[in-house]
């Protein structure tokens, strides 16, 4: 009889994480990869040892409160965990743990095309292309911000805010930033320091978001803090949608206080904001930012990593 922990993968990943995931526990997987509601992620919790979710699996507090005891371990399949109340699952004595390091290359990639999407008429272009109707060219038509040599703002200079700076470095952009601690001069490599995020953005000809949502950082990005950027400044984020006060940055949009923005992720996910639709200076995709192929092995192999390390005995090297 196998003594094999059952696990249950809440959604479809890599083929080489099943591969890996199926030596050493018994598997429940999500062939179908669909959603899954509160009370299925409940009834689930009766047959498993530990669960694998991603980030679009959420372990509210009633939730958690509701876990069977058998669940031990909640390994995520993600850096950001505002989708599992971690106080909540502490005091069930669950393990939480995340994926950090091994997509911050590819979430950096997505915020730099963002940027770059949104600055240079990405949207507007390509639909005009596609469309068949192009049939006009000017030196006045589609002048787009340059962003060579333009001043950047990062709000969190974390392991991913730190690749986008280094990436924003290769179009010598001054790199400003806001950080909750100052980084020490090795990893700020010439970045310069604001102490609030008021002081941050009237240097932000661009913005890009890197820190997690959180109470204190929900609508961060609201009427008040649009309006101390720079005139025509453009928004990037890939972090989290709650970061921003999504009627504030339409209003921002339609004062032309910001010219564009690049967004990888909404407050409601799937789906969006369909009022964004209609602009397109807004530069969107679907929550893709960790979506290459040698990321998404990685991402699996660190939460196995991290399962592996706690049925042995061991403290996973990313628990919360
Ligand atoms: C993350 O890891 O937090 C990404 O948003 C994908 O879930």
């Amino acid at each position: 009889m196998s003594t094999k922990p059952v696990l249950w993968i809440t959604r479809k990943l890599s083929a080489a994480t099943l591969r890996r995931a199926a030596e050493n526990y018994q598997l429940i997987v999500n062939e179908a990869d669909g959603l899954h509601s509160a009370d299925e992620i409940i009834a689930m919790s009766h047959k498993v040892d530990a669960i694998l979710p991603c980030h679009s699996e959420h372990f509210s507090a009633a939730v958690a409160g509701a876990l069977d005891a058998r669940v031990k371990i909640i390994a995520n399949h993600s850096v950001g965990v505002d989708h599992c109340d971690l106080p909540a699952l502490k005091a069930r004595g669950i393990v939480v743990t995340n994926t950090p390091d091994v997509l911050s290359d590819a979430t950096a990639e997505i915020a730099m095309l963002l940027l770059l999407g949104a600055a240079r008429h990405a949207v507007e272009g390509d639909t005009l292309v596609r469309s068949g109707k192009w049939d006009f060219w000017s030196p006045s038509f589609m002048v787009g911000k340059q962003v060579s040599g333009q001043r950047i703002g990062i709000i969190g200079m974390g392991r991913v805010g730190q690749v986008m700076a280094k990436r924003a470095r290769g179009f010598d952009m001054e790199v400003h930033y806001f950080n909750r601690r100052k980084l020490p001069a090795d990893l700020e490599q010439g970045a310069i320091f604001h102490e609030t995020i008021e002081g941050l953005l009237p240097n932000a000809d661009f913005l890009s978001l890197h820190c997690p949502a959180t109470a204190e950082t929900t609508g961060l990005m609201n009427d008040k803090t649009f309006a101390l950027m720079p005139k025509g400044a453009v928004l990037v984020n890939s972090a989290r949608g709650a970061l921003i006060d999504e009627d504030a940055l339409i209003a921002a949009l339609e004062s032309s206080q910001l010219s564009a923005a690049g967004l990888d992720c909404f407050v409601v996910e799937p789906g969006g904001n369909p009022k964004f639709a209609a602009f397109d200076n807004i530069f969107m995709l679907p929550h893709i930012g960790s979506a290459t192929g040698l990321t998404r092995d990685a991402m699996g192999f660190r939460a196995l990593d991290n399962l592996d390390a706690f049925f042995a005995g061991q403290q996973p090297k990313d628990q919360l």
